[in-house]
């Protein structure tokens, strides 16, 4: 993990003996609501004295910086300035060095494994046991899910392009289509993109945008490994056990000796070592 980015531990190690699995605090959700209705009473005299005195809002944008973090990461809105690309790597009309780009996009540290009780703190319903340690819970980083579907919808465009059979059936794309869909709508981005006055009807030339940032997203996930590779889809999910695709602890993480145990070997083995699978393997 860059040190540029230290995250507090999600709990404390053990030290107030509380219970292992509280259940989903009532606190938090009724101080939430003791805000709203404050922040609603704030709003409505805001709007009185605006009518009678013609007095100005409260500009929100000044509080923007310190208020507004993302719900489980704690990722800061308009950290970063980001420039919109007419044109990318991903764009390059060269298919062969195109497809290279697409493929290198990997969303593995995507599976992240976190302790129970924070995911029940944070009203999360808890997901599959992460098997070398079981007081965590394993989840999918919903940004990560995002770049796996754009991943899929390209391969598929890919395959298509090439005359070649489509690894995914139209239900995955389907589905992925349909998850960006729910993304767009969900975080409703409400950036003006700038018209340009050509005929070209290109919008956003040129132009930045403020966003969280995503290197700091990647770098928590790097801190909360789930050690889960997809490697090569239809050849893993075809496997009865799906325990080896969960192997790839990294180096300094306290279930790699667990994973060493359980398969057999020895300490100076380290699966992610192992070389990541590419779509063009074996060409
Ligand atoms: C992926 O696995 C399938 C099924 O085993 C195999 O046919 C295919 O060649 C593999 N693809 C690559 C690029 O390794």
């Amino acid at each position: 993990m860059p040190t540029k980015y230290r995250f507090e531990p999600l709990v404390d190690d053990g030290s107030d003996n509380g219970p292992l699995y509280p259940s989903p605090p009532v606190g938090p959700k009724t101080s939430v609501k003791v805000l709203l209705l404050a922040v609603l009473a704030t709003s409505i005299a805001f709007n009185v004295l605006q009518i009678l005195f013609g007095v100005q809002p409260l500009n929100m944008a000044r509080f923007a910086n310190a208020e507004c973090r993302s719900q489980y990461v704690n990722l800061q809105e308009k950290e970063v300035e980001v420039k919109w690309l007419q044109q990318s790597k991903y764009t390059n009309p060269n298919a062969f060095e195109r497809d290279r780009e697409w493929d290198r996009i990997n969303y593995d540290t995507g599976i992240v494994a976190v302790p129970k009780p924070w995911a029940l703190q944070k009203g999360l319903a808890l997901g599959v046991d992460f098997p070398w340690d079981t007081s965590k819970s394993v989840y999918f980083v919903n940004a990560f899910h995002s770049l796996h579907c754009l991943k899929y919808i390209y391969k598929s465009l890919m395959e298509y392009r090439e005359g070649m059979p489509q690894t995914s059936g139209e239900s995955h794309i389907l589905h992925c289509l349909d998850q960006l869909r729910a993304d767009v709508e969900c975080s409703a981005d409400d950036t003006l993109r700038w018209a340009t006055p050509d005929r070209s009807k290109s919008t956003a030339v040129g132009q930045t945008r403020q966003c969280r940032s995503f290197d700091e997203l990647k770098a928590w996930t790097i801190a909360y490994p789930g050690c889960y590779r997809f490697g090569n889809a239809t050849f893993e999910d075809a496997q009865d056990s799906q325990v080896p695709r969960k192997r790839y602890c990294p180096e300094g993480s306290p279930e790699l000796d667990v994973v060493r145990s359980y398969f057999g070997k020895g300490s100076d083995w380290t699966p992610a070592n192992d070389p990541v699978w590419s779509w063009f393997d074996g060409e």
